[in-house]
């Protein structure tokens, strides 16, 4: 994304609403007095709730503000994790896990999908501006690889196909059903059970 374009979604300021103030007091109570700056992430997580999943500069700038300490301490905390976004991400954000497990089962080709579908590059919106798309670290999933996260929900044992198919209604502001893309529940085998089977409640 060029400067000019970024500046663009840039807002001059920021500051928490009254009801965010009063969480933020709540935060910092729970480290010590000479210890505030600890609070920097819930801070930077109550910006994104508040400023529709995206932190903007003027928010770091305010944040570093309320916890005396520079802008570079905040603005590195909030560059290091994935999951504070520092564009605007579209109603739909699409997460694909790209580690090991992921990549060996074929993510990166759901990655060209959301490349031809969403955006060419990371963290852009769709031209419909409702979908943008990130590579991630693992998500905790891999027994389901390959999978990718959709705002808070999950969508395992995926291939190219499917997560093409969910893409595009996605496009088309349709979300699918959340779990695994073969129906199995949770880890279990795709034939079914193979151990506990006299178990009922196993
Ligand atoms: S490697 Fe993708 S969820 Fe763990």
């Amino acid at each position: 994304m060029s400067i000019k374009k970024k500046s663009k979604i840039q807002p001059e300021s920021f500051e928490f609403s009254e009801n965010n103030l009063h969480e933020v007091k709540k935060e910092i109570k729970k480290y010590p007095k000479d210890r505030k700056a600890s609070a920097v992430m819930p801070l930077l997580h109550l910006v994104q709730k508040q400023n529709e999943n995206w932190i903007p500069l003027a928010a770091i700038k305010y944040v570093a503000k309320l916890l005396d300490i520079s802008y570079m301490q905040v603005y590195e905390v909030a560059t290091f994790y994935s999951m504070f976004n520092l564009t605007p991400p579209g109603k739909y954000f699409v997460q694909v896990c790209t580690t090991t497990p992921c990549m060996i089962r074929g993510a990166k080709k759901i990655v060209e999908v959301c490349k031809k579908y969403i955006s060419k590059n990371q963290n852009e919106l769709s031209e419909n501006k409702l979908c943008s798309w990130t590579e991630v670290e693992c998500l905790g999933a891999c027994v389901n690889a390959p999978m990718l996260q959709i705002n808070q929900d999950y969508f395992e044992d995926l291939d190219e196909n499917v997560a093409e198919k969910m893409i595009k209604r996605l496009l088309d502001d349709k979300l699918a059903t959340s779990g695994s893309a073969k129906n199995r529940k949770n880890t279990a085998p795709e034939k079914g059970k193979t151990t506990l089977i006299e178990v009922k409640s196993a």
